[in-house]
């Protein structure tokens, strides 16, 4: 029995070869196919996740952002820069600078730049009671408003201070920032534009200061360079969540 068992096996050994030879092959391009539709699915699904979101990471968008301002020399300059680019910014004014400098403050909302709070006398506003930092956020807007009949929505709290308490009350939308090379602490332009540059990606808000000429002169060296990696400046209420 075993002996005739043998020999038919025998027989058959080369188609049976041959037939695993055909389904191994098969499998193998089956598991190819279903690894190929896995990855076109994935990638369409993590593309449309970045454009529903919308606030990350979307067109290569990044905000360039001024705080401390007006002042005449160096705001009018950096006016100057940004119109010949073409870019729109987000300055955040104190009310005392405005009350100064409403001519400033007219062209830049003229030009399209977003004007937002930084309170009137740049105070760090937990230090204050409600009542007091309420002040000094409601002047300011009341300033800005006078020149430019509209409302500041948004509001960059000095050192990135504040309380939710206070925001209910104000209901305002607080501007902090991710990219900050410390411009205050520097008259050397280039080194800000290096922080900046090394640093920056898309959905960033860049933080500087339009009261000084270093910042001014790298502001623009750092969009001129940005620009040429293909990033699109915008205002910051087109980079977060209303
Ligand atoms: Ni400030």
């Amino acid at each position: 029995m075993l002996k005739n068992r043998l020999k038919i096996s025998d027989l058959h050994l080369p188609e049976f070869k041959e037939k695993t030879k055909r389904r191994t092959l098969l499998v193998f391009i089956l598991i190819l196919i279903i690894i190929c539709l896995f990855t076109i699915v994935w990638n369409r699904g993590m593309s449309g996740e970045t454009v529903v979101t919308g606030n990350d990471c979307y067109e290569n968008r990044i905000a360039i952002t001024f705080d401390d301002g007006p002042r005449k020399s160096t705001t009018s300059a950096l006016l100057d820069g940004l119109k010949e680019r073409n870019v729109k910014a987000t300055f955040f004014m104190m009310g005392e600078n405005v009350a100064k400098n409403e001519e400033l403050v007219k062209r830049a909302f003229d030009e399209g730049h977003l004007i937002g709070n930084h309170t009137y006398t740049h105070v760090q506003l937990c230090s204050l009671s409600t009542d007091k930092a309420y002040d000094e956020i409601v002047k300011t807007n009341e300033e800005i408003k006078k020149v430019t009949g509209v409302c500041p929505k948004y509001i960059r709290p000095p050192y990135g201070s504040y309380s939710n308490k206070l925001l209910m009350k104000i209901n305002m939308i607080p501007v902090l920032w991710t990219v900050d090379p410390k411009d205050w602490n520097t008259t050397d332009s280039a080194q800000i534009v290096k922080s900046v540059v090394e640093n920056v990606h898309c959905g960033d808000i860049i933080l500087l200061h339009d009261i000084y000429p270093s910042s001014v002169a790298a502001a623009l060296e750092i969009i001129d360079q940005l620009k040429a990696k293909g990033f699109v400046f915008v205002t910051v209420d087109q980079i977060i969540l209303d």
